[in-house]
């Protein structure tokens, strides 16, 4: 890894509850630089995952949020003018590339698919990257991977990877945790005890059975977090879970009313 880099180096290690075999296939995945795809609900622990697995393997990490405005310079790098005339810049791809760290593209789905394409030879047996304006071809380094994370529930015809880009990865799911591990985590992170966070995962396992009913998406850990932080710093339960949990998830009043009954079932 060079100097470039070192502002990406995870020091500390980022608190990471597995929940499967995830970490041992993602190192086998990375021993073989394999392109990785993950995929699983918002707020289930995707990011923290990657966090976690380039702090354990060492490697800088550069994280890229995909929108649909962004463009293949973007990810790749562009001309800039300074006062010396024109100076190429590396765009964050181009750097994880050339110098050897992880690229953890986010939302991926996001990006048109036109913006996409720019990884396909980066994520094949190539491992290159055609600079085209500057007239490059960079070699990925050893040490580089790509990361892509997306939203299934998401999809649609118009949102969707196309299948060449797809085929290039392996995927791993992404879950919400069992009961157990779930209060753990909750617990660990919001700083409640693992009673009282069960709770609040009891509470979300009650929404996430009515996705699909009237609930585009259940409650997700990182909800679950945010109640428990609150209750934490004196929040009343009650309170905690409606302004954490009720009341962002839905507009509708008879969802709201169910939820809050779930609430008062358990608290
Ligand atoms: N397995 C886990 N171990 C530790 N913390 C977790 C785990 N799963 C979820 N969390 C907690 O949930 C929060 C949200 O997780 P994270 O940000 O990784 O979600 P995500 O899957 O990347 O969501 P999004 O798709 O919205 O980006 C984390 O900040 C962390 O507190
Ligand atoms: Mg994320």
């Amino acid at each position: 890894m060079q100097d470039e880099l070192r502002d990406h180096l995870i020091t500390e290690e980022p608190y990471y509850q597995p929940t499967a075999d995830e970490v041992e296939l993602y190192e086998a995945a990375y021993s073989v630089r394999m392109p990785m795809m993950l995929k699983g609900p918002t707020g289930c622990g995707k990011t923290r995952f990657v966090e976690h697995m380039a702090w354990k393997l060492g490697k800088p990490l550069i994280t890229v949020a995909c929108n649909e405005d962004m463009t293949a310079s973007d990810l790749v790098g562009r001309y800039l003018l300074d006062a010396d005339g024109t100076r190429w810049q590396d765009g964050p791809l181009t750097r994880a590339a050339r110098h050897g760290a992880i690229c953890y593209l986010d939302e991926i789905v996001e990006a048109r698919q036109d913006t996409t394409v720019v990884i396909h030879p980066l994520t094949d047996n190539r491992r290159v990257l055609p600079l085209e304006k500057k007239g490059e071809m960079v070699e990925a380094h050893p040490d580089f991977q790509v990361v892509i994370s997306y939203n299934p529930g998401y999809q649609s015809l118009m949102k969707d990877l196309k299948e060449s880009t797809k085929q290039r990865f392996g995927a791993l799911d992404f879950n919400y945790p069992d009961h157990e591990t779930e209060a753990r985590i909750v617990a660990h992170e919001g700083g409640i005890n693992e009673d009282m966070a069960g709770k609040l995962v009891s509470v979300a396992e009650r929404a996430r059975n009515l996705k699909g009913h009237g609930l585009d998406e259940g409650i997700s850990t990182r909800m679950l977090v945010y109640a428990a932080s609150l209750i934490a710093n004196g929040v009343a339960p009650l309170a905690a879970c409606r302004m954490a949990l009720v009341r962002p998830i839905t507009d509708d009043p008879d969802m709201r009313d169910a939820l809050d009954s779930a609430v008062t079932t358990f608290f």
